[in-house]
């Protein structure tokens, strides 16, 4: 028995989709702990792209179950959507997905809620993805939440009308923003009356007992360490903890449970919506970046911001989250750069360097200060870590004595086989 855990040690898009793909068929379970619908984590299997954004990334595997945890927050039409078009591919999706009673769901008045807040902040919006979630886990921890389990009862019409009516006073507030709410309310129950036909589970008891018989579970997170709500880059984060913890508090899992925590991040970074990003390229090796690794976001097609690694971030996503393993993403994209650059420390007010992230990373960082490395300008056509071009391994070695953590799994490529694991 053994809980491994696969987490974003960046702002989310590392790739974390493909590795954990890859890494099913060494677990019996694959389990979504937090986050929801503002995820998009793709896979391409034997040329074709699917892009999941409720349901775990182990979907396509025969042998293996895939839960969505009582962390996570669900949208039930984005949910029968999903579950439709892995059917029409031909997934058996149906024996092989169990969902969490605990998990709270998302109302259609919860996504007008995130629209109107954002609308209201103006110059200073988070970027949500607008899918509800922030106004959801603000039900969830107000006490207020509908769960999945409650859509069994015969009183869930009455909580229903209760909660959005709540809404509907809440949105009063704000400025009027478009929307025809009995249309999305008549797809919302449709969608409720199909995921009453789902395996619906007590997952706590569920987790434990394949636990017992000896089972491995690979927990999936969504988002990444700086995305996190406690502590990622707030305000300009999500609403749930997507570091190692929530893996406890997401599924119903001791700590003592987990094994390995593998950290996913790209060989450099990128951030979608507002938010600081200290080692942040605007001009055009960002655009760059952007264009050789086709960096618009999986959910909402927007453009990523991008930028070099930056190593203070890193070590201190790791440290947070208990990482054992690194896995290096995207490394490919960097083929045709002459020259890399990693952000080595931080520059503050006065000219200190720090390679500590301070408590304001907007206010208290005013530069960052770059590391070059030489670029190995080819493809990288390689099976094993010694097939590759002597500038990458010198690349990793420098992160990995950086970050005194080994780099375990390097991928290549968006292919299920495009990557060497060491
Ligand atoms: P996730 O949210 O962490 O699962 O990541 P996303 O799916 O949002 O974004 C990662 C993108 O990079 C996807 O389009 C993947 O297909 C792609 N990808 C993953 N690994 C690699 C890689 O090693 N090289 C390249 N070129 N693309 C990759
Ligand atoms: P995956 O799992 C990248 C970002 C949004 C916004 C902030 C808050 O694919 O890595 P929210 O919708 O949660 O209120 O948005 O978080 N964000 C992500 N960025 N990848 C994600 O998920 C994200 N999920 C949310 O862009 O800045
Ligand atoms: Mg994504």
């Amino acid at each position: 028995m053994a809980v491994d855990v696969l987490l974003g040690l960046q702002w989310g898009d590392e790739g974390k989709g493909k590795i954990v793909d890859y890494l099913a068929d060494q677990y019996q379970l694959v389990c979504r702990f937090q986050g929801g619908p503002n995820a998009g984590h793709t896979l391409w299997i034997d040329g074709k792209k699917t892009v999941l954004h409720t349901i775990p990334s182990g979907i396509f595997h025969n042998h293996m179950i895939n839960v969505i945890g009582n962390g996570v927050v669900i949208d039930p039409v984005t949910l029968i959507r999903e579950i439709d078009a892995l059917v029409a591919q031909g997934c058996d999706v149906l024996n092989r997905l169990y969902i969490a009673k605990k998990a709270h769901l998302i109302l259609p008045t919860h996504r007008l809620l995130d629209m109107a807040s954002e609308a209201s902040k103006g110059a200073d919006k988070i970027g949500s993805t607008l899918r509800g979630i922030g106004p959801c886990y603000m039900d969830k921890t107000g006490r207020n939440g509908l769960r999945v389990g409650d859509a069994l009862s015969n009183t869930f019409y009455q909580k229903y009308i209760s909660l959005r009516d709540k809404h509907l006073r809440l949105l009063k507030q704000y400025p009027e923003i478009d929307h025809d709410l009995n249309a999305d309310e008549e797809k919302w129950f449709e969608a409720i009356e199909r995921m009453r036909t789902l395996d619906l589970i007590d997952a706590e008891y569920f987790l434990y007992e394949h636990l017992q018989k000896g089972h491995n579970m690979l927990a999936e997170g969504a988002q990444g360490v700086m995305l996190d709500i406690d502590f990622g880059t707030y305000p300009f984060v999500t609403s749930s903890n997507t570091i190692s913890s929530g893996v406890s508090s997401g599924l119903g899992i001791p700590p003592t449970a987990i094994r390995k925590v593998i950290g996913v991040s790209k060989a450099y970074c990128t951030r979608v919506g507002s938010g600081p990003f200290p080692s942040e390229l605007t001009g055009e090796e960002g655009e760059r970046l952007r264009q050789a690794g086709n960096e618009f976001g999986s959910t909402t097609g927007r453009p990523r911001r991008c930028g070099w690694i930056d190593l203070p971030q890193l070590r201190y996503a790791a440290m947070i989250t208990g990482t054992t393993d690194i896995a290096l993403t995207k490394l490919d994209v960097m083929n045709a750069f002459e020259s890399i650059s990693v952000a080595n420390e931080y520059e503050t007010e006065f000219g200190l360097k720090t390679k500590k992230l301070p408590f304001d990373m907007l206010e208290g960082i005013k530069d960052v200060v770059l590391n070059q490395h030489p670029g190995w300008m080819k493809d990288i056509v390689a099976d094993t870590y010694d097939d590759l071009p002597e500038e990458v391994k010198t690349y990793i070695s420098y992160l990995e004595k950086e970050l005194s953590l080994p780099i375990t799994y390097i991928s290549t490529g968006p292919g299920r086989e495009e990557l060497i694991v060491r």
